[in-house]
């Protein structure tokens, strides 16, 4: 009888004793060892040490099985405990991560995690064209963005008109889901969990929608934990469109205070706006940081903006100036840094006012307004320099027309290591023509001559050669003749360059 529980027990204790139990063949030698130590008869010994076996057994398989009630303890605690880490990481993303995309994803990534759910999507509503557009969607390989409209079909749609949380057990069975989507995106959707993102004021801003939760429908836990992370994204939002709008505002600002310079004097209108341009192209060739290039773009627009002090007499004089008159136009870098060091730059463009100022600065310390000398300038204030004696020298002013080409190059190419540092003039030769004339020919208005296009593959350097006298390889025939024509076009008849 003994013996025959024990084997009635041994298919149930397997899958407790995996690797750890022994074999018929194993157990053998025990069962048949008798014990030394008593007189009894042999069948009852027998009976007594498989009696001892099957208690062992049985202490072993309360063990693994209090092992495995305990490990499924722990993984209820683990899956209890994951929403928690998952906002952990989710706060710290925030405290490191100041980018709205990565934070986001970083956000999405997190709910994927803490919901047990196959993707997420935060759309974000364009308050203009009153359409929801997929800021960050997981899974849209090869699919930028999706665009719907915000009265249109669908759950998105729905939950933004409504403002209400949507819960979907069943997708296909649910006339709120748009399979259209899923046609689009070769998805197959189940369920869905879509939350509205409001504003502080309670206006609608955006959606947050989940799909697919493994294992069964959306609970009202991820309810839960999904408008939480929804409130938390929608904060992110309108704080990143708040800093987008005041960034437009200072940028349209800033631009329009470089305009009234140029306002004041026709004849040299645009020259702010076509220095930054000269600039930037520089900047970007000489491998200038992102950060540094907007401080070039502010710089390089308002670096004239202290014209504003010099009498109108002086400024608009034809001809040249006298060593007094000439004393007042110099003294327009020092007002530029005075009135632009009251303007509350953020810290990212605080060094716009000192660029600007520095560009009449000359690398051997011989320009104005404070003598600085080689790497004292700003670096890019150098930039500025080669842009603002180029674009002088090829604009129209009131009292002459553009300078011949030639003497233009000789200028800077004279002034390298004196007047401008070598490397900003080599880079400047360097830039394709067709990107040079492009910006010389906007001081014409809108109407680019469209045979520009065959300056692209001809350097700045190679076309002067071109137009001093070098004779042209395969390809250059005629691009002096264009460009004289490009260049001097419009002049009136009686114009003579200067020598
Ligand atoms: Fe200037």
């Amino acid at each position: 009888m003994g013996s025959g529980k024990a084997r009635a027990t041994d298919s149930s204790k397997t899958k407790y004793l995996k690797g750890t139990r022994k074999t018929d063949t194993e157990l053998k030698p025990e069962i048949a060892a008798p014990s030394q130590s008593h007189c009894e008869s042999p069948d009852k010994e027998r009976e007594q040490n498989l009696r001892q076996i099957e208690s062992d057994l049985n202490k072993r398989e309360v063990g693994l099985i209090e092992r495995e009630i305990k490990s499924l303890r722990l993984q209820e605690e683990l899956d209890r405990l994951r929403p928690l880490s998952g906002l952990y990481r989710v706060v710290r993303a925030m405290a490191t991560e100041r980018r709205l995309d990565s934070l986001l994803e970083v956000i999405t990534r997190e709910t994927q995690m803490m919901l047990k759910c196959d993707r997420c999507s935060v759309w974000v509503l364009d308050a203009v064209s009153g359409d929801l557009w997929t800021q960050v969607a997981q899974g849209l390989v090869g699919h930028h963005t999706i665009q719907i409209p915000m009265n249109g079909k669908g759950t998105a749609s729905e939950c933004a008109r409504s403002k209400s949380v949507i819960n979907i057990p069943d997708a296909y069975a649910d006339p709120r889901f748009d399979s259209e989507v899923d046609k689009h995106t070769g998805y197959h959707t189940k369920t869905i969990l879509c939350v509205p993102m409001l504003d502080r004021s309670g206006s609608i801003i955006g959606v947050f929608q989940v799909l697919n939760k493994v294992g069964g429908p959306f609970t009202s836990e991820d309810e839960d934990w999904l408008q939480g992370l929804a409130a938390v994204s929608a904060g992110l939002i309108e704080q990143a469109q708040a800093y987008i709008e005041i960034e437009r505002f200072a940028e349209k600002t800033l631009e329009t205070l470089a305009q009234t310079i140029d306002k004041r004097d026709p004849l040299t209108a645009g020259h702010s706006m076509r220095v930054t341009k000269y600039s930037l192209l520089i900047g970007q060739t000489m491998a200038v940081h992102e950060n540094d290039l907007d401080v070039l773009r502010y710089s390089a627009l308002l670096h004239d903006y202290g014209k504003i002090g010099v009498p109108e007499n002086i400024l608009w004089k034809p001809g040249r100036l006298d060593p007094d008159e000439y004393e007042k136009v110099k003294k327009h870098a020092s007002y530029t840094y005075e009135l632009l060091i009251n303007l509350p730059f953020t810290k990212r463009l605080a060094a716009v006012p000192y660029v600007a100022s520095c560009h009449h600065e000359k690398i051997d310390g011989s320009g104005y307004y404070r003598g600085l000398k080689g790497d004292e300038i700003p670096f890019l204030a150098r930039v500025i320099a080669v842009a603002d004696v180029f674009d002088a020298l090829t604009s129209v002013r009131h009292y002459r027309n553009r300078m011949p080409i030639e003497k233009v190059s000789e200028i800077m190419l004279s002034g390298r290591d004196n007047h401008f540092e070598a490397a900003c003039v080599d880079i400047f030769y360097q830039l394709p023509s067709s990107n040079i004339l492009r910006i010389m020919e906007s001081e014409r208005g809108q109407n680019i001559p469209s045979e520009i296009d065959v300056f692209q593959d001809v350097s700045w350097r190679r076309l002067i050669e071109l137009l001093c006298g070098s004779h042209p390889k395969r390809g250059e025939d005629g691009l002096k003749e264009t460009f004289e024509r490009i260049y001097n076009a419009g002049l009136p008849a009686d114009y003579k360059p200067l020598d």
